[in-house]
């Protein structure tokens, strides 16, 4: 990949109710709040030479429109898109348009859980995805992205 300013800058997308982590569901999400997630992501992009911007919200046309107009100039895409990840082909279309690694993340394992949260309608668009790890979940998909571009 060629190497250009916004080739090392992460785009993370975080879908509706996350903005709840650390009082959502402890048990299933822990306890970490979206902003320490987001701090996180940034300390760890610093160390991998990569420029970390975060983005939440809890509306689909937001999230659509997020995708649209700022992922194409950046070098990958992290997403949790919540509840969208089973409903939603607005956000699958949106994503298909894409050119940039796309890394579909989800803190828990969507497979241990209720039967409608087993069809995601992004896998199949994204690059790969990192599922049931938690908050470390991000920084696993934001490493592999530094091992892709570093090829
Ligand atoms: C989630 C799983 C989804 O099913 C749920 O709707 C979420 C969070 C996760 O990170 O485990 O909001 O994406």
């Amino acid at each position: 990949m060629e190497k250009t300013q916004n080739s090392r800058k992460v785009l993370v997308i975080h879908g509706p109710n996350l903005n709840m982590l650390g009082t959502r569901e402890p048990e299933i999400y822990g306890e970490t709040t979206l902003d320490e997630i987001d701090r996180m992501l940034e300390n760890l992009g610093g160390r991998l030479n990569l420029t970390v911007e975060t983005f939440q919200s809890n509306h689909e046309g937001a999230i659509v429109e997020k995708i649209q107009n700022v992922a194409p100039d950046r070098g990958g895409l992290i997403i949790n898109p919540g509840a969208y990840t089973h409903t939603s082909i607005a956000i699958r279309d949106a994503l298909l348009l894409l050119e940039i690694p796309v890394i579909e993340v989800h803190l828990s394992n969507i497979y241990k859980r209720e039967a409608f949260r087993h069809t995601s309608l992004v896998a199949d668009v994204a690059l790969g995805r990192i599922c049931g790890f938690g908050v470390h979940g991000y920084s696993m998909a934001l490493d592999a992205l530094a091992h892709m571009f570093s090829k």
